[in-house]
């Protein structure tokens, strides 16, 4: 079916001047950008999109890092695009992301691992409503 999913380009790989190459894996993986911002995300924004990991002992450094330089975050749209958007990233771990995944090729650490995946369908919903209004969402129909 064809899906939507919510990406984000954390500040490592912004920082690292990988936008281009993260975007060109989307596309020659056959995801269409339908929206995209660059933002800087403040504290407030940050703990309430990760709020399922509140409690966990990575959470404060996990805000931190988050909130520490611009990200882009973008809605992917294609076939089965919540899972082919995490085979192109790889395991959250880039230590044991698959040799040719985002991860592998781009991330340091568990902590600065260069992109973000919406991990089901529900949560793509919800997080592409986190950071985007219907109407910033565009169809493409070409
Ligand atoms: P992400 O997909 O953005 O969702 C939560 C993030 O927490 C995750 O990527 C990792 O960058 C970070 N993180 C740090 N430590 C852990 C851990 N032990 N398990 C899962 N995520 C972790």
């Amino acid at each position: 079916a064809i899906e939507r999913t919510l990406s984000i380009i954390k500040p490592d790989a912004v920082a690292k001047n990988v936008i281009g190459e993260i975007y060109t894996r989307f596309e020659k993986a056959g995801l269409k950008i339908v929206a995209a911002k660059m933002m800087h995300l403040s504290q407030e924004k940050a703990e309430g999109f990760y709020a399922e990991h509140k409690e966990r002992p990575f959470f404060k450094d996990l805000v931190s890092f988050m909130t520490s330089g611009p990200v882009i975050v973008q809605v992917l749209e294609g076939e089965n695009a919540v899972l082919t958007h995490r085979d192109l990233m790889g395991a959250t771990n880039p230590a044991e992301a698959a040799a040719g995944t985002i991860r592998a090729d781009f991330a340091q650490s568990i902590d600065e691992n260069a992109v973000h995946g919406s991990d089901s369908v529900e949560s793509a919903a919800r997080e592409v409503s986190y950071f985007f209004a219907d109407d910033e969402v565009c169809a493409r129909t070409r």
